[in-house]
């Protein structure tokens, strides 16, 4: 495996709406980030991935682009960005944008004018068809937020657009060359502007099984979720392929995948060395107990479950490139809140979770707020909600019979929004996020859970990711958390998470998912003990007891 600049790096993902604001309006923004700075430096990060920025009506909070070329005004202007790049920069970090390019706003100047005259060259850019009243409409499939794929083309009676996610986000026509181009371009200037690559959203919809076409109803809408049509389509390769050529690779960019689904076949293709991407992420742990027909069937991963899929994971990326490995994003539940058992929420166990997906094979992606152990919110009102897809999963519990309560309960689990409360910088008014008023309520936690409490407090949350990412970065044990293969230990033994990372040295990491303590077989003696998440360890050199949610990483005699 070819060796890459940004292998040993470890990654944070900001959410700009809600990170810093640094003007009063409620709304975090590209000052507030650039303020931020010296804070992700001395955390440790080299990498950072800014959730969307660009103009946008905010439908889905910026993943709705009307213009790929500017700043939407709420998060500052092009100055703002030119300048955080450079600042950045100079500290050692790379900037990462959001590349949303399996659809655009129906604000974008592209789509308005498909509008004006459907059958001119914008019309070629989006998926039109023609329709009349009384008649189906193309394909029955079901978009993520809910609802048909297709609406009316505004102004048009007689025609209707394709869009995969909300009415406001249009899916772009890939098949049409002139749109590959105008999208190549784009990204090459903002390369050429010193951005370090891109976070691809969605990217597997780009091709669609054409011509449509209905398949089985999977709820009684009549509609079948359109996972359902991505399975059958062929071909996402050629796109990828050919972005990759015309972009990345020319500036031998970053670039992660939100990659889904894809054939187990593919893996070399997409991030080997000289894949379609750098990396992407693995979302093996959000599969768990997912269930396609809403929120309120999902059921919480047992820590056995979480294992098992990250060890497969581990296994499939091993000999073929770099998985990035998260335990959250902006469209999840917070992670401390979802992986660990209801009600378990202290420290230690917040800590052993990190930590077991942190010194992983692969990049370590942090979503901010997780250095801190932020959790879900969990006294949301359903007027409080801004996600368009909670406030549909809200409806489709309440069509599967639930009462309004449940369902309430139900999305409150899963909401996007949990992720995207404003981020918890101290105990004071806005949580130090804002002078304003948030966009988004805090979590009332914020006086307690805040980075002001936690920065140099010894045994806090942060400062024991600051400790995960400086020994990933030292040079003692860079070579073998980085490229040292994984190795699951014991991985029969319910409720220990332990493996081995092997390579230049050998290390140990070794944690006790439960509320229990308990003894676990030592592969060979230790040499030196590197982390732990608690004050002891107990071991006489065979055995090694551990207390509960005790995570503990060892160097082990060559
Ligand atoms: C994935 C993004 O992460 C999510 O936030 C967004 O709603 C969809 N793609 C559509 O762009
Ligand atoms: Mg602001």
């Amino acid at each position: 495996m070819q060796r890459k600049w940004w292998h040993g790096k470890t990654a944070y993902q900001i959410y700009p709406k809600s990170f810093c604001d640094s003007d009063g309006d409620g709304i975090g923004d590209l000052r507030g980030v650039i303020s931020k700075l010296d804070y992700l430096q001395e955390l440790g990060v080299e990498i950072v991935w800014l959730s969307p920025v660009y103009c946008s009506p905010l439908a889905d909070q910026g993943y709705d682009i009307s213009d790929y070329y500017n700043i939407d005004p709420r998060f500052g202007t092009m100055d703002d960005m030119d300048e955080l790049i450079a600042q950045a920069h100079t500290r050692g970090i790379s900037i990462v944008m959001d590349l949303v390019v399996n659809h655009c706003s129906d604000e974008h100047a592209w789509f308005r004018k498909a509008c004006e005259d459907p059958d001119g060259p914008f019309g070629e850019y989006f998926y039109i068809r023609d329709w009349h009243e009384g008649e189906p409409l193309p394909c029955n499939w079901r978009s993520y937020f809910g609802g048909p794929c297709w609406d009316l083309l505004p102004g048009h009676k007689d025609k209707v657009y394709f869009h995969a996610f909300h009415r406001k986000q249009p899916d772009l026509n890939w098949e049409n060359p002139a749109l590959r181009r105008e999208i190549y371009k784009m990204i090459n200037w903002w390369l050429d502007r010193g951005l370090g690559g891109f976070r691809i959203d969605a990217i597997i919809n780009i091709k669609k099984l054409l011509p449509f076409r209905d398949f089985p109803a999977d709820r009684d809408d009549g509609l079948c979720a359109i996972q359902r049509m991505l399975a059958e389509a062929e071909g996402v390769n050629v796109f990828l392929q050919e972005m990759a050529e015309e972009t990345f690779h020319r500036y031998d960019a970053f670039s992660v995948g939100e990659v889904f689904n894809e054939k187990a076949e593919d893996l070399p293709q997409i991030i080997g060395d000289n894949g379609y991407f750098s990396s992407m992420f693995d979302f093996s742990g959000h599969l768990i107990g997912l269930d396609r027909r809403g929120w309120h069937l999902c059921r919480l991963p047992a820590p056995e479950e979480y294992k098992q899929a990250v060890f497969t994971a581990q296994a499939r990326a091993a000999d073929i490139g770099f998985f990035s490995n998260i335990i959250e994003n902006h469209d999840e539940p917070r992670g401390v809140s979802h992986y660990l058992p209801q009600g378990e929420r202290s420290d230690a166990a917040k800590k052993l979770l990190g930590g077991l997906n942190f010194l992983l094979r692969g990049l370590p992606f942090l979503y901010q707020g997780q250095e801190l152990g932020m959790e879900n919110r969990t006294d949301w009102t359903l007027g409080e909600f801004d996600d368009v897809s909670t406030l549909d999963q809200y409806e489709v519990a309440l069509r599967a019979g639930l009462t309004p309560e449940q369902a309430l309960r139900a999305v409150s689990r899963y909401s996007r929004d949990n992720a995207r409360t404003p981020f918890q910088w101290d105990a004071g008014p806005g949580a130090g996020f804002t002078s304003g008023t948030p966009w988004l309520p805090l979590n009332g936690n914020y006086r307690e859970i805040n980075l002001a409490d936690q920065r140099g407090r010894a045994g806090s949350v942060y400062e024991f990711y600051r400790s995960l990412i400086a020994l990933r970065k030292s040079p003692d044990y860079a070579e073998t958390l980085v490229y040292g293969e994984t190795v699951p230990w014991l991985p029969e033994q319910k409720n220990l998470m332990a493996y081995l990372r092997r390579g230049e040295k050998t290390l140990l990491v070794a944690g006790n998912f439960q509320a229990l303590p308990q003894g676990m077989r030592m592969p060979c003696p230790a040499r030196e003990l590197l982390l732990n998440n608690l004050d002891s360890v107990d071991t006489d050199g065979t055995t090694l007891r551990l207390a509960p949610w005790q995570l503990v990483v060892f160097e082990l005699e060559p």
